[in-house]
């Protein structure tokens, strides 16, 4: 079938919609093990990122759950229920779960919609229900659904989307479900009927601004090295798809890696970035309403690291309760400026200097449709401005300026 008349006959399917519930009115936030861990995770270690996650003020900021990526598995029991790797979870799932959840946070786990995950290990095609009552039964409140090892046509990733989205509203605990095949098949036009909340949009992140391309179909980045520029020059494209329970994913936060080396963000040339180009990160994927994922070590936060992840003013752009993804309003060498409404009338403005060289920006008020705001507050040196006809600021090469109109 066609992928047009695929996504009709989702459009039309009885059965769906009307039973999604609202497990993500805005974009999940927390702190992911992939970039950080690797496949190489253990209790400990996740039970030491919880703990400061509390600590650090990072989950009263919002960052509330952990989130479980590949490599916790450990095959299948004699009746072939789905279980951790003894060595690296010798307490069991259930209780690193609870141990979780007593901090005040939720918890995600991962699996793939194949026999085998991008890792290697056990994944869930075939055992959908059964895994999914697991997951329920142990008390996980997440599942990321990773792609890896599966056909590369619509229908079969829409059906198998599918299945695990009714395997977890049958597995008796509301389970967001994150969809994970990289914008290949354009999920935005699919993956929230077919009973997921969020979507990745691109090919993984690395650690680095750029790859160096100008690439706008997500399959192209694969084996590139995508970088913080690369997927916003996709993900930005793709706000009219964004929703409450539905929001375009632009992987996760590579803020305060710094090329951590034996990261898996680190590969395909990903040596780091300034804190210039990871405070933008964190600015333009709040200004896109992105869900918020920390990979970075938070038990050893530098100040910067720690700033740029905390700014509340920030975080309340990413989480507001409209739901709005920023629009992207101009585009050239130089200049990137997004708007993004917000539920109480303001109107965040986020201009970002592409360039190689510091620039002075002068937008008029009017190419952003603000009419009759002038007081604005920049939500990185907190000052309040006026601001009457235009938005005229030095922005340094990579940086990106953050302001909130309001009456
Ligand atoms: C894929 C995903 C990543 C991560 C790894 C785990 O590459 O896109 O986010 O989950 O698999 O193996």
């Amino acid at each position: 079938m066609k992928p047009l008349l695929l996504i009709l006959s989702l459009f039309f399917s009885p059965c769906l919609f009307a039973q999604q519930k609202d497990l993500a009115p805005t974009p999940p936030m927390g702190f992911m093990t992939w970039n950080y861990f690797g496949l190489d995770i253990h209790e400990e270690d996740i039970k030491s990122l919880a703990d400061a996650m509390v600590e650090s003020g990072l989950r009263d900021a919002g960052f509330n759950y952990i989130f479980i990526d590949d490599g916790w598995q450990g095959g299948r029991d004699n009746k072939n229920n789905i279980i951790p790797d003894p060595n690296k979870f010798p307490s069991g799932m259930q209780a690193l779960v609870d141990y979780v959840h007593a901090k005040g946070m939720k918890i995600g786990i991962y699996s793939d919609a194949a026999p085998l995950t991008c890792g290697g290990f056990t994944a869930s095609l075939g055992f959908e229900a059964q895994d999914a009552k697991t997951f329920a039964k142990w008390g996980f409140d997440y599942l990321k659904y990773d792609y890896c090892g599966a056909p590369s046509d619509w229908q079969t990733a829409i059906e198998r989307y599918q299945i695990m989205a009714e395997a977890l509203r049958n597995s008796g605990r509301d389970m967001v479900l994150s969809v994970c095949e990289w914008g290949d098949r354009e999920p935005w036009l699919w993956a929230h009927k077919a009973g997921g909340q969020l979507w990745r949009t691109t090919a993984d992140i690395r650690d680095k601004w750029t790859c160096g391309e100008t690439v706008q179909n997500p399959s192209d980045l694969h084996g590139k090295g995508a970088g913080i520029l690369d997927i916003l020059n996709i993900n930005a494209t793709l706000d009219a798809y964004a929703a409450p329970n539905a929001w375009n994913d632009p992987d996760m936060l590579v803020v305060g890696l710094y090329g951590k080396p034996g990261a898996p963000s680190s590969e395909l040339g990903g040596k780091g970035c300034t804190d210039t180009e990871y405070q933008s990160q964190m600015s333009l994927w709040c200004m896109m309403a992105a869900p918020l994922m920390i990979t970075c070590d938070v038990r050893h936060m530098n100040a910067a690291t720690k700033r740029i992840l905390s700014n509340q003013d920030i975080i309340a752009i990413d989480q507001d309760p409209l739901g709005k993804q920023a629009a992207r309003v101009i585009y050239n060498n130089t200049w990137q400026v997004f708007v993004k409404p917000l539920s109480n009338g303001d109107i965040a403005v986020a201009v970002l200097n592409v360039s190689e060289a510091t620039q002075t920006a002068n937008i008029p008020l009017s190419e952003l449709g603000i009419a009759n705001k002038n007081q604005a507050k920049d939500l990185w040196s907190k000052e309040m401005l006026r601001i009457d006809n235009a938005i005229e600021v030095k922005v340094a090469p990579h940086e990106t300026k953050v302001y909130r109109f309001m009456d």
